[in-house]
């Protein structure tokens, strides 16, 4: 056999083997990888969930809104259904508030069934750090401000900041990302405003 065959079959075998091996981590990591996401949910959306009683399995009744929609944000929105015997308690939403200063920014939006706000959580942006990342919860308590409140309370025009007129502070040198997000929940609750039923009757429907 010359020395090119041969050195053709080593590189198949080491190819070969190689191969294996990422299928092998792969499975053997999968499940993990599956859980540790799913845990990560839990714990993103728990901000939503306080003070709410609740027998449902959350995440299991997640439900996808394909756009358009409107909803904040031009890509799919996602809902998740909350409920305690079959009955609807709340549904946490997560949108995307398009005018952030850096880009996108991820929230959820927890609303109980009578249109109150359960609590706001930013999952995902691109702000500056010590400007417009002050929204996130573990830094200010910014965020904790639109927790109870409704399009009641404040009417829709209040759902503003401060300096553009409405009744939410803004956050010092920085108004866009605070404006972005105070719009992106007033218009999540708009749409569960008019969209309660369908939220809520896909929800049934899935339980039955
Ligand atoms: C480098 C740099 C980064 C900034 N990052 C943010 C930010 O993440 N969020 C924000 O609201 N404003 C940020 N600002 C400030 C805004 O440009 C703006 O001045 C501020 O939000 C006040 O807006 P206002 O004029 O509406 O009050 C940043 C400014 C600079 C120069």
């Amino acid at each position: 056999m010359n020395s090119v065959v041969k050195s053709g079959i080593t590189l198949a075998v080491i190819a070969g083997l190689c191969t294996a091996l990422v299928a092998l981590t792969y499975t053997a990591t999968a499940a993990r990888i599956e859980a540790n996401e799913q845990a990560w949910l839990e714990r993103s959306l728990q901000p939503a969930l306080s003070g709410l009683f609740f027998d449902s399995g959350v995440t299991e009744s997640m439900m996808t809104i394909p756009p358009p929609h409107d909803l904040p944000g031009s890509e799919a929105a996602i809902v998740y259904r909350v409920y305690a015997e079959d009955t609807p308690v709340a549904a946490l939403f997560v949108v995307s508030a398009r005018d952030g200063y850096a880009g996108p920014i991820r929230v959820l939006v927890g609303i109980d069934v009578s249109g109150a706000v359960t609590g706001v959580h930013v999952l995902e942006h691109r702000e500056t750090p010590g400007l417009g990342d002050r929204v996130e919860s573990g830094k200010s308590d910014w965020v904790h401000q639109f927790d109870g409140r409704s399009l009641v309370d404040p009417e829709p025009a209040g759902w503003a900041i401060k300096r553009d007129g409405g009744q939410f502070d803004q956050l010092t040198g920085a108004s866009v990302t605070p404006r972005a997000i105070v719009k992106a929940i007033r218009d999540t609750l708009l749409y569960f405003e008019a969209h309660r039923e369908e939220v809520f009757v896909a929800l049934q429907e899935e339980v039955e």
